[in-house]
């Protein structure tokens, strides 16, 4: 279907330069596939397809996702490795598990967050997917760096995004500029991106790309709880609460403690388990005792609506011009030749 020429969606071998990004527990088989499906590229996050109680190796849920994946579509499906920055043993053969078990299970793209390990990425090339780098803090020497380490996408995320916050309180429209002159390799916008308005600010700052989390939690296929959904579609980016440094949340009960706890004592390192409190806010758990990480840009999603939908939103300018392609090369095939 491209006729739009992309250096992302080339690089990634899909139609239209929209990545869902990976989010812990939530992003999983049905919501990668209906992206891939609609022309851009799914995700699955870490956690993905998690059944409480199951007791299914990281490898065997993971071959799992995949194949469920396969029975919607063909098209390529990307995983999130999760790279520590230090020498975590532990955390390095988990990242290796993850990428071994996601290239059996057909994956063609490894989108890694966190650290750059040579090992990791080696590996990544390896298995012959594509390489594609954020640094939860993205900056101009880790943006050169991984493009040297073979980086084939780098993601800028600024600090409107949803999830795990850059260290240096800088937004989407400073860090995107600012990254996409440092390198020369394709940029990814991350971080509020919620409309069409979004995608054309991300493309006219210099992104190839935009890498979009949390307007696809308001989906049908999202595996998020209903009342994350609902609290995204009724509540405001006015409404969010810093549960410590490193994370928002719209207002739980669960949030509304633990912000009091972090306004009281804000240089007291976290005691909040945040990735256990987004299973219990955002998945299977009880949803006022967790947190709803989002960014702070929810006021333009009104409703849940089927994640192509948001593909073929975002993507409007380039469906419109992929159309206009189509009915020149249309008109000029029925103009006979003089
Ligand atoms: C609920 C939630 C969970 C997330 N979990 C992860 C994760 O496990 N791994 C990761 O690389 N990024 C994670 N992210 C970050 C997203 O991949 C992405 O960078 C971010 O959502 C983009 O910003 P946006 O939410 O403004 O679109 C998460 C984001 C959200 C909202």
């Amino acid at each position: 279907m491209q006729t739009v020429r992309n250096r992302v969606a080339d690089i990634l071998g899909i139609d239209l330069p929209i990545v869902q990004a990976p989010m812990n527990y939530i992003a999983g088989h049905a919501l990668a596939a209906a992206v891939s499906a609609a022309g851009g590229m799914g995700v699955l996050g870490p956690n993905a397809g998690k059944v409480q109680g199951e007791e299914i190796s990281m490898r065997e849920r993971t071959l799992r996702e995949f194949a469920r994946i396969r029975e919607v579509t063909d098209k390529p499906v990307g995983i999130n490795v999760v790279v520590p920055d230090g020498e975590n043993k532990a955390a390095l053969m988990y990242a290796r598990g993850t990428v071994e078990a996601a290239a059996e299970g057909g994956a063609t793209a490894a989108f890694c967050v966190g650290g750059l390990q040579p090992m990791i990425f080696e590996l990544i090339k390896e298995k012959g997917m594509k390489l594609i780098v954020r640094p939860l803090t993205p900056t101009v020497k880790n943006a050169r760096e991984a493009q040297a380490m073979g980086a084939d996408i780098f993601v800028a995320t600024g600090y409107d995004a949803g999830g795990f916050l850059p260290s240096h309180h800088t937004g989407t429209f400073s860090i995107v500029p600012t990254i996409v002159d440092a390198v020369t390799i394709p940029v990814l916008a991350a971080g509020g991106i919620n409309d069409l308005r979004g995608v054309r600010a991300a493309f006219a700052l210099g992104a190839e790309g935009v890498y979009v989390g949390t307007r696809f939690i308001a989906t049908n296929e999202c595996a998020a709880n209903d009342h994350a959904k609902e609290l995204i579609c009724k509540l405001s980016g006015s409404n969010l609460l810093y549960v410590d440094e490193t994370q928002r949340s719209l207002p739980t009960e669960f949030a509304a403690e633990a912000y009091v706890k972090h306004r009281l004592a804000p240089t007291v390192p976290t005691t909040v388990d945040l990735v256990g409190a987004l299973r219990t806010g955002m998945y299977d758990g009880e949803p006022d005792k967790g947190i709803v990480t989002v960014n702070t840009g929810i006021d333009v999603i009104r409703s849940v609506v089927p994640a192509a939908q948001v593909v073929s939103e975002l993507m409007a300018d380039f469906l419109r011009y992929a159309d206009f392609l189509k009915a020149k090369a249309s008109a000029e095939e029925a103009t006979p030749k003089a």
